[in-house]
């Protein structure tokens, strides 16, 4: 079961209720650079640019909006939430999220096939994943799946089949899922870009509510995602019959 929305997500979350989520995983844009807006390497376009001029004029910082993180606590039944962020974002995250009582944990996803940089600069080859939630909500899971660190390249693979610049890797989000969810749990992902969390709740047995701004990267998502909860339900339907 799945629900998809196409608009921006401060106004869409609205729509949804209270207490309702079991889980957040976002991967909001991160930061704006000259006339482009890039989130961890790649551009996107107009919807985007609006976005962050919007985030500019409320004077909100590096792109973090509090705004959206008040709607999330608003959403979820207890503070459950994964974001994707750059360095600048990590202490404007952590000083919102631990100024309301919430435990931190801070993953990494480091690309073995960075992008080269110029001269008297480090490799942009570490992604960084806060892990935010209130006390008494569980982690499952096991050894293989809890590990903070992921070494991996980046999917070019799926970047060309779903036309998006920044798909995270699937079974990152898959681990994620399974550490801190339970199966038929409600996952939101608010800047749903290609569609990643959605094909994850999909092949892990949960609900998913997805909003996308860009139409067009609304409709790559919304078609992965049907494919992705059809070939669950049959391959569902094909394990009953064998029993
Ligand atoms: C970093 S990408 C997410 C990529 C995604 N994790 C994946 O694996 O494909 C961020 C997405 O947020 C979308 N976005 C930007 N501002 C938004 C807003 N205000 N509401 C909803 N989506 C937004 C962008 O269009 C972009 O597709």
């Amino acid at each position: 079961m799945y629900k998809l929305y196409n608009g921006d997500c401060l106004e869409k979350l609205k729509q949804i209720k209270d207490n309702s989520i079991d889980l957040v995983i976002i991967d909001p844009p991160y930061e704006k650079k000259g006339n482009g807006y890039y989130c961890g390497g790649g551009s996107f376009g107009t919807n985007n640019r609006e976005y962050h001029s919007q985030l500019d004029s409320n004077n909100l910082l590096n792109g973090v909006d509090n705004n959206v993180l008040d709607e999330l606590i608003r959403v979820m039944k207890k503070g459950n939430i994964y974001i994707w962020c750059n360095k600048q974002q990590l202490r404007q995250y952590i000083n919102y999220f631990e100024d309301k009582g919430y435990n931190t944990d801070l993953l990494t996803w480091h690309k073995t096939n960075p992008v080269p940089t110029c001269n008297n600069k480090y490799l942009s080859d570490t992604e960084y994943l806060l892990f935010f939630r209130e006390n008494g909500v569980k982690i499952y899971g096991n050894y293989n799946t809890k590990k903070k660190y992921y070494v991996t390249p980046t999917n070019k693979k799926d970047k060309k089949t779903y036309n998006h610049p920044t798909v995270k890797p699937l079974n990152i989000i898959e681990n994620l899922i399974i550490n801190s969810s339970k199966e038929h749990d409600i996952i939101l992902d608010c800047f749903m870009g290609s569609g990643t969390t959605g094909e994850a709740c999909a092949n892990t047995n949960r609900k998913f509510i997805g909003i996308e701004l860009d139409n067009n990267y609304f409709d790559i998502a919304s078609k992965r995602i049907e494919e992705a909860f059809f070939n669950a339900q049959n391959k569902e339907g094909a394990i009953n019959e064998e029993e």
